[in-house]
C-alpha cells in the first residue's frame, strides 16, 4: 500500500525518546543464561539494552517521550488533535495505552488510539496520521511507539532474550508552512502467511493464559529467527527502495537512513543494497537491543539531535517485524 506527497504537506515538527535508566549488559546476561558477549556482539551488534523499572509502564515511558517531541515542536499537550501508539506491550488490553497517556499529558482535546504492527508499527502509524492531516481531518497528530518488551521476554530462552529492550520514542507531525519538510513517500506492507514465524501465542482468544501456559512462557515473544532475518532483508530493501524512487530520490540524496533496530547485520545487508555508504545509516541498537515499535523512533529522535541529518536534507525510514509487517518512509526534514 503506498502514497504520495498529497496536496496539503506534513511535516515532523519535534521528536523525543525516553529509556529507562537500568543497563542491563551482555555479561549479566550470559549469567542467566548459556551466551556470551562474544555470541550476542557478533551476531547482532547489541552490547547493552534498557529495562523498566517494575512501576514503569509503557504509558509511563511513552509520555516521556512525547513531552520532549511536544517541547521541541513548541506545541502545548491541549492543542494536539489525535494521537496513536504503537505497541504491542500496551498497559492493559483495553482500554488503549493512547489513552492513559492523553490523560497524564493532559491531551485532552486529542482522539486516542493504539494500534498493533509490531516493530513496524510508528510508521503505520505515521503514514494513518500523516493522511488524516492531509485529509482534512486532523491539524496535528502525536504518534509514540513504546515497549515494554522485558515484559513479554522470556529470560530462560538465550535465542530471544538476548535481543530485546524498552523504551519510548515519539513525533509531532503536523501540516507544513512554506518552506518547512515534508513526508514525501510511505510504503506499508503485511504477509499473514508468515504469522508463525515471530510471535507471542498465548494471552490472546486463541490461547488464554492459564497457571499452567504461562510456566511454559507461551505469555512470551518466540521468534524463528533465520527465516526472520531473511525475510527482513529483503522486505527492507523493496520498500526503501519504493519510498526512494516515489520521492524522487537517488541514493546519493539521501542524508540519513534510519532503519529498525535489530541485528546489525541486516542494517549492513540493507545499506549495501541500497548503495548508501554506511556512515549515512543511523545505528543505536548496540546501547538499548530491539525496541520493536519503538526503535525506529528513539533512533529518528537520537540522529535528529545528534544533527545526523540537517533541515532540508532527506532522510528514510525503513521497519519490519512481527505479522510479517513493513513500513518505510522518505521525509525531507
Ligand atoms: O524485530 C523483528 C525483526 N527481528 C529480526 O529481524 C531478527 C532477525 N534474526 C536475527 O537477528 C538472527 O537470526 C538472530 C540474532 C536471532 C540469530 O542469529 P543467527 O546467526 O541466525 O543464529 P542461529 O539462530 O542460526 O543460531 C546459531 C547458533 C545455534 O547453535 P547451533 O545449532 O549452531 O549449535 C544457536 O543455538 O547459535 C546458537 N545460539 C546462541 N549461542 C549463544 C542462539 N542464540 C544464542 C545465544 N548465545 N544467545
Amino acid at each position: 500500500m503506498s502514497e504520495v506527497t498529497s496536496a496539503i504537506e506534513v511535516c515532523i515538527a519535534g521528536t523525543g525518546s525516553y529509556l529507562p535508566e537500568r543497563i542491563l549488559t551482555n555479561a549479566e546476561l550470559a549469567i542467566l543464561v548459556d551466551t556470551s558477549d562474544e555470541w550476542i556482539t557478533s551476531r547482532t551488534g547489541i552490547k547493552e539494552r534498557r529495562i523498566a523499572a517494575e512501576g514503569e509502564f509503557t504509558s509511563h515511558m511513552a509520555t516521556h517521550a512525547a513531552r520532549r517531541a511536544l517541547e521541541q515542536a513548541g506545541m502545548a499537550a491541549e492543542d494536539v488533535e489525535l494521537i496513536i501508539i504503537a505497541t504491542i506491550t500496551p498497559d492493559t488490553p483495553t482500554p488503549a495505552t493512547a489513552c492513559y497517556v492523553q490523560q497524564a499529558l493532559g491531551a485532552k482535546n486529542a482522539v486516542a488510539f493504539d494500534i498493533s504492527a509490531a516493530c513496524s508499527g510508528f510508521l503505520y502509524a505515521m503514514k494513518i496520521s500523516k493522511r488524516l492531516i492531509s485529509d482534512g481531518a486532523f491539524k496535528n497528530a502525536l504518534i509514540i511507539g513504546a515497549e515494554k518488551l522485558s515484559s513479554v521476554t522470556n529470560w530462560d530462552d538465550r535465542t530471544t532474550c538476548v535481543l530485546f529492550g524498552d523504551g519510548a520514542g515519539a513525533a509531532v507531525l503536523r501540516r507544513s508552512e512554506p518552506g518547512e519538510g515534508s513526508i514525501l513517500a510511505t510504503e506499508m506492507g503485511t504477509d499473514g502467511s508468515l504469522t508463525h514465524l515471530l510471535n507471542i501465542p498465548g494471552g490472546g482468544t486463541a490461547c488464554p493464559i492459564t497457571e499452567a501456559n504461562a510456566n511454559d512462557h507461551l505469555h512470551t515473544l518466540t521468534m524463528m529467527g533465520k527465516e526472520v532475518f531473511k525475510h527482513a532483508v529483503n522486505r527492507m530493501k523493496e520498500a526503501a527502495e519504493k519510498v526512494i524512487s516515489r520521492a524522487g530520490l537517488q541514493p546519493e540524496d539521501i542524508a540519513c537512513v534510519i532503519p529498525h533496530q535489530a541485528n546489525l547485520r541486516i542494517i549492513d545487508a540493507i545499506a549495501d543494497r541500497l548503495a548508501v555508504p554506511n556512515e549515512r545509516v543511523f545505528v543505536n541498537l548496540d546501547k538499548y537491543g530491539n525496541t520493536s515499535a519503538a526503535a525506529v523512533a528513539i533512533a529518528l529522535d537520537e540522529a535528529h539531535r545528534s544533527g545526523a541529518f540537517k533541515r532540508g536534507e532527506n532522510i528514510v525510514m525503513v521497519v519490519f517485524g512481527a505479522g510479517l509487517t513493513w513500513a518505510a518512509a522518505a521525509v525531507r526534514w
